[in-house]
C-alpha cells in the first residue's frame, strides 16, 4: 500500500479482506469495488495499452472500459463494477489484452 487509505469515510463497518494485485497483497473492504480498494492503495493504473500508455478509473460505471483488469483469471473484467471478495487475484493488463486494444 502507497500512500497511506485515500478512502472516504463511511465503509468502516466493512469486513477488512486481502486480495493481490500484481502479485502484490493489498488491504481492502469487503464490497467495496475493485476500482476503489486498487485507487485507496494508490494503485491509480489499471491498465496499459498497447502503445504504453496508462489507463484507469474514468467513468465508474462499466462504459468506457478503462478500468479493465483481470480478475481470478478472468480477462476484461471492469474494476469499477466487481466487488472485492477476500483472496480475490487482479492483474493489470498490458497491451493487446483489453477489448479495446483489440479491436
Ligand atoms: S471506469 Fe469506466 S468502465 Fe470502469
Amino acid at each position: 500500500m502507497s500512500g497511506g487509505d485515500l478512502r472516504m469515510t463511511g465503509g468502516e463497518r466493512r469486513r477488512i479482506v486481502q486480495i493481490a494485485v500484481d502479485g502484490q497483497t493489498v488491504t481492502a473492504r469487503e464490497g467495496e469495488s475493485v476500482a476503489a480498494a486498487l485507487i485507496a492503495a494508490g494503485h491509480r493504473v489499471m491498465r496499459w495499452t498497447a502503445r504504453g500508455e496508462p489507463r484507469g478509473y474514468f467513468c465508474g460505471i462499466g462504459i468506457c472500459r478503462d478500468c479493465l483488469v483481470i480478475a481470478d483469471g478472468q480477462p476484461d473484467t471492469r474494476a469499477c463494477m466487481t466487488p472485492v471478495r477476500e483472496g480475490l487475484r487482479v492483474e493489470s493488463p498490458r497491451g493487446p489484452s483489453a477489448p479495446a486494444e483489440r479491436a
